[in-house]
């Protein structure tokens, strides 16, 4: 069989077929594979492991920690996802214990929420305080968490110390005053990021600068995580990483891991500049990969790394706690 096709066709022609047929072979097998893994072991079915569930408790704790530096919160918010913060602890706690640091932390966010509205003088409504009661029984040891607040002075008093300094002065800022940023500021940052490293120097980020005001906010309204504080960016830019660059199914997650160095690298140069970000999230679906992918002129090449709102801080402003696993429970040394 295969004599007699070298007899009929020229060998590059069988060879294009060959290879073309493996390749998209691999590629398809490859993505199986990552398919079968995050099934596998992602919270989508939130079974009862202990990394699922913590998950969950850091995803809506930090709804609660993000709610209370807001520009301007709103009282009463999100009582029924607390709800379902409280009994996500609760499970945690009857099933793994209350040692876990990130769970302490979700705890004491949720006496945070309950403080705050005390000292407003807001009513919780009955429900609440029901759970809010069966946390508190528990008497889990630590502080109340307290939201940071900070200055703009003291936001960028670092910019210019050591590098361990400047990384910890770093934080995403979730409220901007009304004045615009000068272009030029933005592009300077954009210059130093490019010295992002990336696998054979293939640089397949890219970035799309939003200016204008409608357009940004019908950006912001499909990406949906910036309630609150999106109406006040004066800039949007939009990383993306162009696929083209790479190839084979070894290849498939490059794009992603260098487009998400370079956002990292912009972020501290933006930062630099003293321009106040959040980054925000384009986990999108497709269906809305591809309403941004028009809305925001981006070619069907490239795929999203992530947006950052960008703006000036105002005088004083909230920023979120956000505390950090140590790095014991990060790292390990392997021997
Ligand atoms: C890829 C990515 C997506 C994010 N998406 C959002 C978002 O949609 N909305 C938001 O308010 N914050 C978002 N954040 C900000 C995170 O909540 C924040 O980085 C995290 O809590 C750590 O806090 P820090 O940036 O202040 O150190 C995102 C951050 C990253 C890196």
């Amino acid at each position: 069989m295969k004599e007699l096709l070298f007899k009929i066709f020229p060998d590059s022609f069988i060879r294009f077929i060959f290879n073309k047929t493996l390749r998209a072979y691999t590629i398809y097998q490859s993505y199986n594979y990552d398919r079968k893994r995050y099934k596998k072991y992602s919270d989508s079915f939130l079974m009862k492991k202990q990394n699922e569930l913590i998950g969950n408790i850091i995803k809506h704790y930090h709804v609660f920690e993000k709610g209370l530096t807001m520009p301007n919160t709103r009282l009463g918010f999100g009582q029924p996802k607390l709800i379902v913060l409280i009994n996500e602890c609760l499970r945690y706690i009857d099933l793994f214990g209350a040692n876990e640091p990130q769970l302490k932390h979700a705890v004491a966010v949720i006496k945070e929420y309950e403080n705050f509205h005390a000292e407003n003088n807001f009513a919780l409504e009955d429900n609440t305080l029901e759970n809010l009661k069966k946390i508190n029984t528990l008497n889990i040891e630590g502080p109340v968490s307290k939201q940071l607040v900070q200055s703009s002075e003291g936001y960028f008093k670092n910019v210019m110390a050591p590098f361990d300094e400047f990384s910890f002065s770093r934080h995403s800022l979730r409220n901007f005053k009304d004045l615009e940023i000068p272009m030029s500021s933005i592009t300077e940052a954009l210059e130093i990021a490019k010295k992002t490293p990336s696998a054979c120097n293939r640089q397949a980020w890219r970035t799309y600068i939003f200016t204008d005001k409608a357009l940004i906010q019908e950006i912001l309204k499909i990406q949906g995580g910036n309630r609150g504080f999106g109406h006040l960016a004066d800039k949007l830019i939009i990383v993306t990483s162009e696929l083209g660059v790479f190839g084979h199914s070894f290849e498939r997650n490059q794009a992603f891991i260098d487009g998400g160095m370079y956002l990292m690298n912009l972020l501290y140069a933006l930062h630099f500049k003293k321009i106040g970000t959040c980054p925000l999230n384009c986990s999108n679906t497709p269906e809305k990969d591809k309403i941004l992918q028009k809305l925001c002129s981006v070619p069907q090449s490239e795929v999203f790394i992530c947006m950052i709102a960008c703006g000036f801080p105002p005088d004083e402003f909230k920023l979120a706690t956000s505390p950090r696993y140590d790095i014991n429970f990060t790292n390990k040394i392997i021997g």
